[in-house]
């Protein structure tokens, strides 16, 4: 078995803000003490709704900003401790696509300028090599060789956001780190997209974090999928032991929120109670309390751990109870299965 690629202990990212004249500032914990791993040439999909903090988990990964806390190892080089020469050759390592790729390439260049512009500054290739390079690049990509002379704006979404992948690509990053890549696009052009992905990882081995607030887009690309609410993992697990039983109230809503003919999926809906509380103020207990049907007093004083049950790492008092009614019995701790 090989090493893991990315390693991330217990990180997290807390932001001060203001919260307005007089009444001085307040922390968000955006990301709070999340921990996972990913091999290489695998895909970990992190899903969640808006503002639970993917974004930021996004922003560390690939170097941008400092964690406030934890560890974050990739490619064996422990981040926190590494000097500048040892970050400077991770950088390229860890790429990322955007979900406009509209607003992430700059318009006032050609694709093939976009292209070669990392490996200008990351290589020694010759002008003839690195125009080598990006023909190619651009020909794996599903782009026609002609595209190179092309302005962005003179490109559909779903061909722009083949250019935007193959820059992140041209360095052969070990890492990529796509920030719901296909959210902006045609749901036509979803599926080609999340396709070109998967042809990408088989050809190049390369390791995805897929960042996405749909449980259903990231069904087809992820190996592993990690759920998160208000800046922590709730539940954490290889997709088909998530996917055919999920536990965690929350990873039950998400599904139950996508629209899906398997049957497997035609268990009891659940419905997100309520708004999303406010990121300043996160409720005490479980996070998930206040929209939770399954929530009982416990859940309003207790903070669930994250703990191993039925194959996946699940952040609820009630996991249990949720299995049972599936009619699935969780062995007793200790007992042989
Ligand atoms: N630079 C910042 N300063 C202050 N707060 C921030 C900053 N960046 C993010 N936040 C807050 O951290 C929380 C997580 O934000 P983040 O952008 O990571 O969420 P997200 O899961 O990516 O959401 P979305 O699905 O909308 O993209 C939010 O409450 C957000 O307001
Ligand atoms: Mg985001």
């Amino acid at each position: 078995m090989s090493e893991p690629i990315l390693i991330a202990e217990d990180l997290s990212r807390f932001y001060t803000v203001r919260r307005g004249l007089m009444r001085g500032t307040a922390t968000v914990k955006a990301l709070n003490g999340v921990s996972f791993s990913l091999l290489p040439g695998r895909t970990l999909a992190v899903v969640g709704e808006s503002g639970c903090g993917k974004s930021t988990l996004a922003r560390q990964l690939t170097l941008v900003e400092t964690p406030s806390g934890g560890h974050l190892k990739i490619a064996g080089v422990d981040v926190a401790v590494a000097d500048h020469a040892a970050l400077k050759a991770l950088r390229p390592q860890v790429q990322m696509v955007f979900q406009n790729p509209y607003a992430s390439l700059n318009p006032r260049k050609t694709v093939g300028a976009t292209l070669e512009e990392p490996l200008k500054l990351n290589t020694a290739l010759s002008q003839a090599e690195r125009r080598e390079r990006v023909a190619q690049m651009i020909e794996i990509v599903g782009l026609r060789p002609e595209h190179v002379r092309r302005y962005p704006h003179m490109f559909s979404g779903g061909q722009r956001q083949r250019v935007a992948i193959a820059r992140a690509m041209i360095l052969q990053p070990r890492i990529v780190v796509a920030d719901e890549p296909t959210s902006a696009l045609d749901v036509s052009i979803q599926a080609q997209i999340l396709n070109l992905f998967m042809d990408l990882q088989q050809q190049l081995g390369t390791s995805y974090v897929f960042i996405s607030h749909n449980l259903a887009v990231v069904e087809h690309v992820a190996d592993d999928v990690m759920v998160m609410y208000f800046g922590s993992t709730v539940e954490y697990g290889d997709r088909q032991t998530l996917y055919s039983l999920p536990l965690h109230p929350y990873t039950r809503a998400l599904l139950s929120a996508t629209p899906t003919i398997r049957a497997e999926d035609r268990r009891a809906k659940i419905k997100l109670q309520g708004e999303l509380p406010s990121p300043l103020n996160p409720p005490g207990g479980c996070a998930f309390h206040t929209r939770c049907p399954y929530a009982i007093e416990r859940c309003r004083a207790e903070t669930p751990p994250l703990r191993p049950v039925l194959g996946r790492l699940v952040a609820c008092h009630r996991a249990e109870d949720v299995a049972a009614e599936e009619g699935v019995n969780v062995p007793l701790q200790g007992a042989v299965a």
